[in-house]
């Protein structure tokens, strides 16, 4: 394809969301790299992921902060070709701000976001949260043997 064929310029515009004293961002200049990295860095799925790595990894994708005034207390990201397939990954919210429906809030931005409609497969992997994304029609494969992957388990772990 001609790049001049291109008729939209990724990422999208930004957008964001308030409800009461929180808001929701896509604006990747109000991460707050050093807080998700503390985060991510300790969390099941990527314990000892280098601050480096998590950057380039906000770089790639869609990201999705939750404020509280200045402080970030949440975050999630879409892989996305805006097209066909999307992938949310590293999703969550500070332990003080949980059980107050922010993860439920962030979905339903998350799938309302105009750059994300008309897709194909929305998927995303989890070890306990299924009953969060089940609200948000998120099901289980019929089929798992149609699933493959090479994952590479602890590659951040220090050994
Ligand atoms: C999972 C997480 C993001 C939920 O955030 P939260 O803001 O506390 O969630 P909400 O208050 O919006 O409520 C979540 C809803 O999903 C349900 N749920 C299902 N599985 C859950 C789980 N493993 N953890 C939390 N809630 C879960 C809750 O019961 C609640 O339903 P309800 O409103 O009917 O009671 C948060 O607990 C977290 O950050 N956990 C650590 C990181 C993590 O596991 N992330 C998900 C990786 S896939």
């Amino acid at each position: 394809m001609k790049s001049e064929s291109r008729t939209l310029c990724y990422p999208p515009g930004m957008m964001s969301w308030q409800k009461d004293e929180f808001a929701i961002s896509t604006d990747p200049a109000r991460i707050d790299l050093k807080r998700v990295h503390a985060f991510l860095s300790q969390a099941y799925w990527c314990a000892g992921i280098p601050i480096e790595v998590v950057k380039k990894s906000i770089d790639g994708s869609l990201p999705f902060g939750i404020y509280r005034g200045g402080e970030q207390i949440g975050f999630a990201r879409v892989i996305t070709d805006y097209a066909t397939i999307a992938y949310l990954g590293d999703v969550y919210v500070e332990p003080e701000w949980r059980g107050r429906g922010l993860s439920k809030w962030l979905m339903e931005c998350i799938l309302a976001h105009p750059e994300l409609q008309g897709l194909r497969r929305f998927c995303l992997l989890t070890k306990d949260a299924q009953g969060l994304y089940a609200k948000f029609g998120f099901k289980n494969r019929e089929n798992p043997t149609h699933y493959m992957e090479v994952l590479v388990k602890d590659l951040y772990r220090k050994s």
